[in-house]
Protein backbone atom coordinates (compact mmCIF):
# COMPACT_ATOMS: atom_id res chain seq x y z
CA UNK A 1 0.00 0.00 0.00
CA UNK A 2 2.82 2.17 -0.12
CA UNK A 3 3.10 4.63 -2.52
CA UNK A 4 -0.37 4.54 -3.55
CA UNK A 5 -2.10 7.84 -3.77
CA UNK A 6 -5.20 7.16 -4.99
CA UNK A 7 -6.48 9.33 -7.63
CA UNK A 8 -10.01 11.08 -7.54
CA UNK A 9 -12.53 10.95 -10.76
CA UNK A 10 -14.68 13.57 -11.48
CA UNK A 11 -17.55 11.27 -12.38
CA UNK A 12 -18.58 9.89 -9.26
CA UNK A 13 -21.11 6.96 -8.24
CA UNK A 14 -23.98 9.38 -7.91
CA UNK A 15 -23.25 11.02 -11.62
CA UNK A 16 -23.81 7.57 -12.69
CA UNK A 17 -26.68 7.13 -10.65
CA UNK A 18 -28.69 10.13 -12.11
CA UNK A 19 -27.79 9.28 -15.79
CA UNK A 20 -28.94 5.68 -15.78
CA UNK A 21 -31.78 6.47 -13.31
CA UNK A 22 -31.47 4.31 -10.59
CA UNK A 23 -29.02 3.88 -7.64
CA UNK A 24 -26.73 0.13 -7.55
CA UNK A 25 -26.70 -2.65 -5.18
CA UNK A 26 -25.42 -6.18 -4.94
CA UNK A 27 -27.60 -8.88 -4.63
CA UNK A 28 -26.05 -11.89 -3.25
CA UNK A 29 -27.15 -15.37 -3.37
CA UNK A 30 -26.01 -18.02 -1.32
CA UNK A 31 -27.15 -21.77 -0.87
CA UNK A 32 -25.66 -24.65 -1.57
CA UNK A 33 -24.63 -25.93 -5.21
CA UNK A 34 -27.63 -27.48 -7.12
CA UNK A 35 -29.66 -25.33 -4.87
CA UNK A 36 -31.33 -23.17 -7.33
CA UNK A 37 -28.98 -19.51 -6.99
CA UNK A 38 -28.21 -19.15 -10.85
CA UNK A 39 -31.74 -19.99 -11.94
CA UNK A 40 -33.41 -17.73 -10.08
CA UNK A 41 -30.28 -15.04 -10.30
CA UNK A 42 -30.83 -15.18 -13.90
CA UNK A 43 -34.69 -15.06 -14.03
CA UNK A 44 -34.66 -12.01 -11.52
CA UNK A 45 -31.89 -10.31 -13.89
CA UNK A 46 -34.13 -10.91 -17.01
CA UNK A 47 -37.05 -8.88 -15.03
CA UNK A 48 -35.06 -6.28 -13.72
CA UNK A 49 -33.75 -6.07 -17.39
CA UNK A 50 -36.83 -5.68 -19.01
CA UNK A 51 -37.75 -3.22 -16.68
CA UNK A 52 -34.39 -1.28 -17.86
CA UNK A 53 -32.13 -1.31 -15.01
CA UNK A 54 -28.71 -1.83 -15.56
CA UNK A 55 -27.73 -5.22 -14.44
CA UNK A 56 -24.07 -7.56 -14.65
CA UNK A 57 -24.22 -11.02 -12.98
CA UNK A 58 -21.78 -12.76 -11.35
CA UNK A 59 -21.41 -16.33 -11.16
CA UNK A 60 -19.09 -19.40 -9.53
CA UNK A 61 -18.67 -20.94 -12.18
CA UNK A 62 -18.00 -18.30 -14.82
CA UNK A 63 -15.48 -16.73 -12.08
CA UNK A 64 -13.62 -19.62 -11.19
CA UNK A 65 -13.15 -20.09 -15.00
CA UNK A 66 -11.62 -16.76 -15.58
CA UNK A 67 -10.22 -14.21 -13.03
CA UNK A 68 -9.90 -16.91 -10.00
CA UNK A 69 -8.96 -19.98 -12.06
CA UNK A 70 -6.11 -20.22 -9.55
CA UNK A 71 -7.84 -20.55 -6.88
CA UNK A 72 -9.30 -24.08 -5.36
CA UNK A 73 -12.24 -24.95 -2.50
CA UNK A 74 -10.00 -24.85 0.27
CA UNK A 75 -10.76 -22.36 3.14
CA UNK A 76 -8.16 -19.90 2.07
CA UNK A 77 -8.90 -20.04 -1.65
CA UNK A 78 -12.17 -19.68 -1.03
CA UNK A 79 -12.02 -16.89 0.75
CA UNK A 80 -9.70 -15.28 -1.72
CA UNK A 81 -12.61 -15.96 -4.40
CA UNK A 82 -14.54 -14.32 -2.45
CA UNK A 83 -12.91 -11.14 -1.53
CA UNK A 84 -11.80 -10.88 -5.14
CA UNK A 85 -15.36 -11.13 -5.85
CA UNK A 86 -16.45 -8.37 -3.77
CA UNK A 87 -13.96 -6.31 -4.81
CA UNK A 88 -15.11 -6.51 -8.49
CA UNK A 89 -18.73 -6.16 -7.49
CA UNK A 90 -17.75 -2.79 -5.81
CA UNK A 91 -16.40 -1.51 -8.93
CA UNK A 92 -19.70 -2.33 -10.44
CA UNK A 93 -21.41 -1.11 -7.56
CA UNK A 94 -19.20 2.38 -8.62
CA UNK A 95 -20.49 1.93 -12.58
CA UNK A 96 -24.15 1.85 -11.57
CA UNK A 97 -24.98 -1.30 -11.71
CA UNK A 98 -27.29 -3.47 -10.08
CA UNK A 99 -24.74 -6.80 -9.71
CA UNK A 100 -26.39 -9.90 -9.58
CA UNK A 101 -23.76 -12.46 -7.47
CA UNK A 102 -24.52 -16.26 -7.28
CA UNK A 103 -22.06 -18.24 -4.92
CA UNK A 104 -21.96 -20.73 -2.26
CA UNK A 105 -20.57 -18.53 0.20
CA UNK A 106 -20.88 -20.85 2.42
CA UNK A 107 -19.61 -19.36 5.95
CA UNK A 108 -21.02 -16.14 7.68
CA UNK A 109 -17.52 -14.67 8.48
CA UNK A 110 -17.01 -14.70 4.44
CA UNK A 111 -20.34 -13.40 3.82
CA UNK A 112 -19.81 -10.79 6.59
CA UNK A 113 -16.06 -10.19 4.74
CA UNK A 114 -18.29 -9.71 1.29
CA UNK A 115 -20.84 -7.68 3.63
CA UNK A 116 -17.66 -5.42 4.63
CA UNK A 117 -15.90 -4.71 1.02
CA UNK A 118 -18.98 -3.79 -0.62
CA UNK A 119 -20.64 -1.56 1.65
CA UNK A 120 -23.73 -2.40 3.96
CA UNK A 121 -26.19 0.00 2.69
CA UNK A 122 -25.47 -1.83 -1.07
CA UNK A 123 -25.75 -5.36 -0.14
CA UNK A 124 -28.71 -7.48 -0.42
CA UNK A 125 -28.43 -11.02 0.93
CA UNK A 126 -30.73 -13.79 -0.74
CA UNK A 127 -30.93 -17.05 1.20
CA UNK A 128 -31.70 -20.02 -1.31
CA UNK A 129 -32.76 -22.31 1.09
CA UNK A 130 -32.77 -26.18 -0.87
CA UNK A 131 -32.18 -28.89 1.43
CA UNK A 132 -29.23 -30.59 1.34
CA UNK A 133 -31.25 -33.72 0.09
CA UNK A 134 -32.63 -32.44 -2.53
CA UNK A 135 -29.78 -30.84 -3.95
CA UNK A 136 -27.95 -34.18 -4.02
CA UNK A 137 -31.10 -35.64 -5.48
CA UNK A 138 -31.44 -33.07 -8.42
CA UNK A 139 -26.99 -33.70 -8.72
CA UNK A 140 -27.05 -31.20 -11.83
CA UNK A 141 -23.33 -31.30 -12.22
CA UNK A 142 -22.90 -34.93 -10.76
CA UNK A 143 -20.88 -33.34 -8.39
CA UNK A 144 -22.19 -34.81 -4.90
CA UNK A 145 -21.98 -38.23 -6.52
CA UNK A 146 -18.40 -37.48 -7.05
CA UNK A 147 -18.24 -35.88 -3.53
CA UNK A 148 -19.97 -39.05 -1.77
CA UNK A 149 -17.06 -41.30 -3.81
CA UNK A 150 -14.26 -39.37 -2.11
CA UNK A 151 -13.43 -38.07 -5.50
CA UNK A 152 -14.04 -34.16 -4.36
CA UNK A 153 -13.14 -33.04 -1.04
CA UNK A 154 -14.34 -30.16 0.92
CA UNK A 155 -17.47 -30.24 -1.10
CA UNK A 156 -19.26 -27.99 0.95
CA UNK A 157 -22.42 -30.23 2.27
CA UNK A 158 -20.70 -33.33 2.38
CA UNK A 159 -17.38 -32.60 3.56
CA UNK A 160 -17.08 -29.02 3.85
CA UNK A 161 -19.82 -26.63 5.96
CA UNK A 162 -22.49 -24.74 5.28
CA UNK A 163 -23.57 -22.06 7.64
CA UNK A 164 -27.22 -21.00 6.95
CA UNK A 165 -27.77 -17.04 6.54
CA UNK A 166 -29.43 -15.94 10.18
CA UNK A 167 -31.12 -12.73 8.83
CA UNK A 168 -31.31 -13.08 5.08
CA UNK A 169 -33.04 -10.04 3.57
CA UNK A 170 -35.03 -12.52 1.41
CA UNK A 171 -35.34 -16.40 2.12
CA UNK A 172 -36.43 -18.23 -0.82
CA UNK A 173 -37.72 -22.04 -0.15
CA UNK A 174 -37.24 -23.83 -3.73
CA UNK A 175 -39.18 -26.78 -2.59
CA UNK A 176 -42.08 -24.63 -1.65
CA UNK A 177 -41.73 -21.47 -3.94
CA UNK A 178 -41.60 -21.32 -7.47
CA UNK A 179 -39.01 -19.64 -9.17
CA UNK A 180 -41.17 -17.09 -10.73
CA UNK A 181 -42.96 -16.09 -7.77
CA UNK A 182 -39.80 -15.54 -5.93
CA UNK A 183 -38.14 -13.90 -8.65
CA UNK A 184 -40.92 -11.17 -8.59
CA UNK A 185 -40.78 -11.39 -4.70
CA UNK A 186 -37.14 -10.31 -5.10
CA UNK A 187 -37.63 -7.63 -7.83
CA UNK A 188 -40.41 -5.91 -5.35
CA UNK A 189 -38.46 -5.31 -2.50
CA UNK A 190 -35.95 -4.45 -4.54
CA UNK A 191 -37.27 -1.44 -6.08
CA UNK A 192 -38.60 -0.58 -2.71
CA UNK A 193 -34.85 -0.42 -1.62
CA UNK A 194 -33.73 1.80 -4.38
CA UNK A 195 -36.59 4.28 -3.87
CA UNK A 196 -35.64 4.36 -0.14
CA UNK A 197 -32.13 5.30 -1.20
CA UNK A 198 -33.33 7.98 -3.27
CA UNK A 199 -34.95 9.58 -0.61
CA UNK A 200 -32.22 9.26 1.55
S1 LIG B 1 -17.46 -20.64 -2.86
O1 LIG B 1 -17.60 -21.62 -1.77
O2 LIG B 1 -16.06 -20.21 -3.05
O3 LIG B 1 -18.39 -19.50 -2.68
P1 LIG B 1 -18.28 -20.85 -5.63
O4 LIG B 1 -19.69 -20.40 -5.61
O5 LIG B 1 -17.24 -19.89 -6.10
O6 LIG B 1 -17.92 -21.43 -4.17
O7 LIG B 1 -18.15 -22.14 -6.58
C1 LIG B 1 -19.03 -23.20 -6.40
C2 LIG B 1 -19.15 -24.08 -7.64
O8 LIG B 1 -17.92 -24.78 -7.88
C3 LIG B 1 -20.20 -25.16 -7.38
O9 LIG B 1 -21.46 -24.79 -7.90
C4 LIG B 1 -19.65 -26.39 -8.08
O10 LIG B 1 -20.11 -26.42 -9.41
C5 LIG B 1 -18.16 -26.16 -8.14
N1 LIG B 1 -17.35 -26.94 -7.16
C6 LIG B 1 -16.26 -27.67 -7.47
N2 LIG B 1 -15.68 -28.19 -6.37
C7 LIG B 1 -16.43 -27.78 -5.31
C8 LIG B 1 -16.33 -27.98 -3.89
N3 LIG B 1 -15.34 -28.70 -3.34
N4 LIG B 1 -17.27 -27.41 -3.10
C9 LIG B 1 -18.26 -26.69 -3.66
N5 LIG B 1 -18.41 -26.45 -4.97
C10 LIG B 1 -17.49 -26.98 -5.81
Amino acid sequence: MNNIIPHTFHIQRNDRAELKGHGSLVIWFTGLSGSGKSTLANRVEKKLFDLKYHTFSLDGDNIRRGLNKNLGFSREDRIENLRRIAEVARLFIESGNLVIASFISPLKKDRDLVRNIVGTGNFVEVFVNTPLEVCEKRDVKGLYKKARAGEIKNFTGIDAPYENPMSPDIEVKTDEEGVEEAAERIVVFLKNKLKLIENE
